[in-house]
């Protein structure tokens, strides 16, 4: 029997007790019936089973930790820092290094209508995240003559509007022969009674299962072959929604090449004991992050030192390296990985059969998260960065951690390489509230190469312009892509 076959799945779904999900069964046409099976048989039961026991059904257990200390961050001013450069900057030109991103997500926050990476985020070129993303692999290839292979983690939720997104951009002048998309799993949502909802009739309400579900995607969608394959041993790691990340930093490869580390993060210092990020730290002497929602759990993060800053510094940027081989190793530990639950509004059917989006949360969505790999690493680095021109993360139009607050940042960080260059803005480049910079990263890849590039520039370079790739200055407004209500 074909583990398609409806009494098949119907039996399996009647013995995990969940029979509801053929409750329209009768009023399916066969395409539909077919659908609702193909949908079913990618559920992975027993793993849910355990999922809405240990998460959903009963509270998830508290780990204990006789010790909890702060990770040792490595500095700026790191003595090794020259030496840092210089081992990263040869691994760039050795070629063995490519980036990868997570792009998976739903961006449900931003509310934008298309992947979260198609946000068209400059303020006056109108630029998508993904488009400077590519610019900076563009600019860094340029710069160490070598080759980056991209690897791009998608979902069934994004990932075809991605590779059009790509496809009509002609890939950013990158080397389609360069870039691989490959998609991470999609886990059902279920109820707070723990059943698995269904979103129309005939399918199941299914979201990506978290940026850690990229330990499998990585390798079973072909991106560590294909990485072993050109001599790729590190991997960079970003979120696509970071616009300032500094995507290969040598001198984060380089460290975390000296320390023979399989895993590395860079980390923001915590702007207070509860600021809502994942805090690194040492639990009876092992690497872990904890997240913010488990704060009160553990007090000890709370502490603060006389001037009033987090004792435990190191807030979690979700910028790291891994290593091709530790991903390989940590896939066959995937299954230890802790699953966390997320109380969400999901698309749910009526009795009449209609899908209907509730008001109020009504279900759990279930994720991994990757820095939960840093439990398995060897020699983890954690490298203290400051957030200006390293760390913008996008999650709403407007407030902490959004589009408004990132074009803010990243004028006020071009700003200072225009000021460096010696380029007189009419404004204070402390007014960045009122006008926009950008600079496209493949034109110049850090403030050194500004320096020098920015005598031969054609025009004047004043507030409210960008220098594209070919260092064109445009100074038209974009319109913004949307006001999240
Ligand atoms: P977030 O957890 O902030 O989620 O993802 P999101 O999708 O961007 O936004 P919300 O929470 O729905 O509003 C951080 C990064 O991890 C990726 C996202 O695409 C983003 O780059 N991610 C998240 C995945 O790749 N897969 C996932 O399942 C979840």
């Amino acid at each position: 029997m074909s583990n398609r076959d409806e009494s098949f799945l119907r039996k399996r779904a009647e013995e995990y007790g969940q029979s509801q999900l053929f409750d329209f069964w009768p009023q399916l046409n066969t395409a539909q019936q077919q659908e609702l099976l193909h949908h079913l048989a990618q559920v992975n039961f027993p793993e849910m089973a355990r999922l809405i026991h240990s998460l959903v059904l009963e509270d998830p257990p508290v780990e204990y930790f006789q010790t909890m200390n702060p990770v040792a961050l490595v500095k700026g001013d790191d003595s090794r820092r020259v030496e840092a450069m210089e081992a990263g900057e040869s691994l760039l030109r050795e070629g063995k290094v490519a980036c990868f991103t997570v792009a998976g997500g739903q961006g449900t926050r931003l509310g934008f209508d298309g992947p979260k990476g198609s946000y068209p985020i400059g303020p006056i070129t109108g630029h998508s995240l993904f488009q400077y993303h590519a610019e900076k692999i563009r600019g860094l290839q340029r710069y160490y003559n070598t080759t980056l292979p991209w690897y791009i983690m998608v979902s069934a939720a994004n990932g075809e509007a991605t590779r059009i997104f790509f496809e009509d951009n002609n890939c950013f002048s990158l080397d389609p022969e360069n870039i691989l998309f490959f998609e991470q799993r999609m886990v059902p949502s279920v109820t707070a009674e723990g059943k698995i909802i269904l979103e129309t009739p005939s399918r199941l309400a299914m979201s990506p299962g978290g940026h850690g579900g990229c330990v499998q995607a990585l390798v079973d969608g072909g991106a560590i072959a294909d990485a072993k394959k050109r001599g790729i041993e590190i991997l960079s790691y970003f979120q696509v929604d970071n616009w300032a990340i500094k995507v290969a930093d040598p001198r984060f490869i380089g460290h975390h090449y000296l320390n023979q580390a399989e895993m590395s993060s860079k980390c923001h210092r915590r702007n207070g004991p509860r600021e809502a990020v994942g805090v690194h730290c040492l639990c009876d002497g092992a690497y872990r992050v904890i997240e913010y929602s488990e704060l009160d759990i553990y007090p000890q993060l709370l502490q603060v030192d006389e001037e009033g800053f987090a004792v435990f510094a190191a807030g979690n940027s979700g910028i790291h390296l891994l290593n091709t081989d530790f991903v390989q190793r940590v896939y066959e530990h995937f299954d230890e990985f802790p699953w966390h639950k997320a109380f969400k509004k999901i698309p749910t059917v009526n009795q009449e059969g209609q899908t209907i989006l509730p008001q109020a949360p009504n279900g759990y969505k279930f994720e991994t998260f990757i820095f939960d790999a840093l439990r398995f690493a060897k020699n983890p680095v954690a490298l203290e960065i400051q957030r200006l021109g390293e760390y913008t993360p996008i999650k709403d139009y407007d407030g902490v951690n959004s589009v408004v607050a990132a074009r803010k940042s990243m004028t006020e960080y071009w700003g200072g390489w225009a000021k460096a260059a010696g380029l007189v803005l009419s404004e204070a480049a402390d007014e960045t509230e009122r006008y926009s910079l950008e600079i496209s990263p493949a034109w110049a890849v850090n403030e050194e190469e500004f320096i020098e590039r920015a005598a031969s520039l054609s025009s004047d370079f004043h507030p409210d312009s960008a220098i594209l790739a070919d260092g064109r200055i445009v100074t038209a407004r974009g319109e913004d892509a949307c006001q999240s209500d």
